[in-house]
């Protein structure tokens, strides 16, 4: 893991005059040197410095993705700006539910009236949605106008995309079906000073049978544990006390290593990193939650009280059709030996209505597992068909009227009982790591719990990326107001 100096310092060193390194992380070098000339050039012509906005649809795979790519174009020279304002547009596409393949076709579509009036503005796409070879047709029909396609295994390239580009001058198109490599050691752009997210692992091999991750993001891969407590180690230097490890299925981190290591194991050795405060990570799959990692959860402190742990549906039936390998009771048991080991600890989920067959019976089982578990907090989704998954090929979808019925009557549920068990902490003091200044009001800062909860409370911008105990005054739907107390619990004036 290099550090901005030192990765300047290689750049600078790169003699463009040499052949193209093969070593990826050497190649990739030479082409950010290769692109910092041609930016140097345009920026000449143009008269000033060339903007860049990559815009992120989706998860928090793909923000951590963007701060990679951000990353890349400052160090090739490129300065941030709104979209309105950039001259070069990237967006990193989601494409679990079909809502967000049609935002970004919409996008494009005023992107293009955009392109019209300023014929230099460059137009990206990369992330989950370029995974899907109809989209990328569909796009090099109707949308010619796009000059850079790349998907999620290459992102690490775009140096070399984008020099391929200025040069040619015609769309180019680059993407991978899927890969075994992990490329360390490039420039990344953390959105906040004092938090980060951590990659510990790529890709999925659970194909539970709606959903298309597995197809975009390939086999599973995980990074060795040296280099992720090497990246964290030196974030902690950079000023980071909270990080977020980040993998499709978490609980199966490290076994595809050549030395096998279990999640928990990892985790232990993170708790262990001097410096650092907190330890979130996302997200786990029920069937291979283990006792180990309850174990550990129990044992640091600085191991966050929470746990997202998406259910997706409360009906066993549908859940094996899902393909997620556990059944309503196993799940309940699992959320009741989590809470005996970590009591104070906050569950939240994922749930999907209206999967292909869901009787209201199933539905009501859904329901039931809500009143059971008493989640924090739940993400509801209308199940959306994807195409290449094996639930887009069942032939008993649900009709629309009866899924939207289901999920009003879901959605309100979940909002009632999160109510409840978000208002649980009011009168207690909890740590808060205080991340901005409030939206609203200057005089406030916003700041999350352990559990992830949102508190607003008096306080100013020299606070931001500190840990502070603050008193839970009041709690206002799903979030609190708070102030400021000092270790021995009275309060600041
Ligand atoms: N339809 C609706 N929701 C889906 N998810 C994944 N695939 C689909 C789909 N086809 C949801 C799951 C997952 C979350 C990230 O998105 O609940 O946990
Ligand atoms: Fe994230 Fe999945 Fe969306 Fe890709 S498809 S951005 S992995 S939620």
């Amino acid at each position: 893991m290099y550090t901005e100096r030192e990765l300047e310092q290689k750049v600078e060193e790169i003699d463009l005059h040499m052949p193209v390194p093969e070593q990826e992380e050497e190649r990739q070098l030479y082409y950010l040197k290769k692109c910092r000339e041609l930016l140097r050039e345009q920026s000449g012509a143009a008269g000033r410095k060339m903007t860049f906005c990559v815009t992120t649809f989706g998860c928090q795979m793909n923000a951590r993705d963007s701060e990679k790519l951000e990353g890349i174009l400052e160090l090739i020279g490129y300065e941030k700006a709104d979209e309105e304002h950039a001259d070069f547009v990237i967006y990193n596409t989601c494409t679990v539910r079909e809502n967000a393949n049609l935002k970004v076709y919409g996008r494009l579509g005023y992107l293009h009236s955009r392109k019209k009036k300023n014929p230099h503005l460059m137009i990206g796409l990369c992330g989950c949605m370029m995974q899907e070879p109809q989209v990328v047709e569909k796009i090099k029909k109707s949308y010619r106008f796009v000059d850079l396609i790349f998907g999620t295994h290459n992102i690490f390239k775009l140096a070399e995309i984008l020099a391929d580009r200025l040069e040619r001058g015609k769309m180019v198109i680059d993407i991978w079906k899927d890969t075994d490599q992990i490329v360390e050691n490039l420039p990344v752009d953390r959105k906040y000073p004092f938090k980060s997210g951590v990659n510990i692992m790529f890709g999925c091999n659970n194909f539970c049978s709606y959903c298309i991750v597995p197809y975009v993001r390939g086999r599973e891969r995980s990074r060795a544990p040296e280099d992720i407590i090497a990246e964290i180690e030196n974030l902690v230097k950079d000023g980071v006390v909270e990080v977020m490890l980040l993998g499709q299925n978490v609980n199966s981190y490290g076994k595809n290593l050549e030395q096998p290591v279990t999640f928990a194991q990892l985790l232990s050795r993170i708790a262990q990193i001097e410096g650092l405060k907190r330890i979130r990570f996302m997200t786990s799959h029920p069937k291979d939650l283990s006792d180990e990692l309850i174990e550990v959860m129990a044992k640091y402190p600085k191991i966050c009280r929470h746990l997202h742990l998406p259910v997706q549906s409360g009906s066993s039936e549908v859940l094996k059709a899902m393909n997620r390998r556990y059944t309503k009771e196993q799940y309940l048991a699992l959320v009741d030996k989590i809470r005996a080991a970590v009591p104070d600890i906050s569950l939240t989920t994922d749930i999907i209505v209206g999967f292909p067959g869901e009787t209201e019976e199933d539905f009501q089982e859904t329901l039931d597992v809500v009143r059971r578990v008493r989640y924090d907090s739940a993400f509801t989704f209308i199940y959306s068909k994807r195409s290449g998954t094996p639930a887009a090929a069942m032939d008993n979808q649900v009709p629309e009227e009866t899924v939207k019925d289901r999920f009003d009557r879901l959605l309100h549920e979940v909002q009632e009982i999160s109510k409840e068990m978000s208002s649980r902490f009011t009168g207690t003091v909890q740590e808060v790591l205080a991340e901005e200044v409030n939206d609203h009001d200057p005089s406030l800062l916003t700041g999350r719990m352990g559990n992830n909860l949102l508190v607003h409370f008096p306080g100013d911008a020299s606070m931001i990326g500190s840990l502070l105990n603050v008193h839970l005054d009041e709690c206002r739907g799903f979030y609190y107001m708070g102030s400021i107390v000092r270790k021995d619990g009275q309060e600041v004036e």
